[in-house]
């Protein structure tokens, strides 16, 4: 059955998309407690499995934008529902005019192959490297070659934060498998 269909906005036709998954990225050297600072992203997606590339997007008018220019190595924490109101903070608030982690009771602690902070208190903890940087428009896209990983143990889908359109949610059900 064909449906009707209205030329829209391209912008606005992307807010169909359901959700994705949210993440807080950490930048900084945790080592010796410079610069650390997290901010949250929901452009976030993987580019290679293997080897493992993960990239974030990022406006340059963000504070993070210059941790991650700064520093070679970043992280990309994946929170649960419990950290609902932390993922919001870190996504209102500028890490220049407030300490982030303090402010959410983060505790602050370098990656085990990098300097960034990891943020323990999430469900998944990916240390990155960076490989590349896209300048694709309003937001560049920060790749990096995942050189560790962590994770709690289960099934951390049904309990990952998702976003889009202004509303965190969590995953609904499976329909079909492969
Ligand atoms: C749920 C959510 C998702 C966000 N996703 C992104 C994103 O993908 N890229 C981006 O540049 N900003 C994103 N933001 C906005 C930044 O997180 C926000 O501007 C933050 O305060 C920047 O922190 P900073 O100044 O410490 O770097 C998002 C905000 C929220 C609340």
């Amino acid at each position: 059955m064909t449906q009707h269909k209205s030329e829209v906005n391209p912008i606005w036709a992307c807010r169909g998309f359901p959700a994705f998954p949210v993440a807080l990225v950490g930048v900084g050297n945790a080592k010796d407690n410079s610069d650390c600072n997290v901010m949250t992203v929901v452009l976030v997606h993987m580019f290679s499995f293997d080897p493992p590339v993960i990239g974030i997007g990022v406006s340059p008018c963000r504070y993070t934008y210059d941790l991650l220019n700064k520093y070679e190595d970043f992280t990309i924490n994946i929170p649960g529902k419990e950290l609902v109101e932390e993922t919001l903070f870190c996504g209102q608030k500028c890490g220049r005019e407030v300490n982030k982690f303090e402010e959410c009771g983060f505790t602050l602690v370098p990656g085990k192959k990098v300097g960034a902070p990891v943020i323990d208190e999430c469900l998944v903890n990916l240390e990155c490297r960076k490989k590349q940087v896209l300048d694709v428009g309003d937001h560049f896209w920060f790749l990096g070659d995942v050189v560790h990983a962590e994770s709690v143990d289960g099934e951390i889908r049904e309990k990952a934060l998702l976003y889009w359109g202004g509303e965190f949610r969590l995953i609904g059900n499976c329909i079909r498998k492969r």
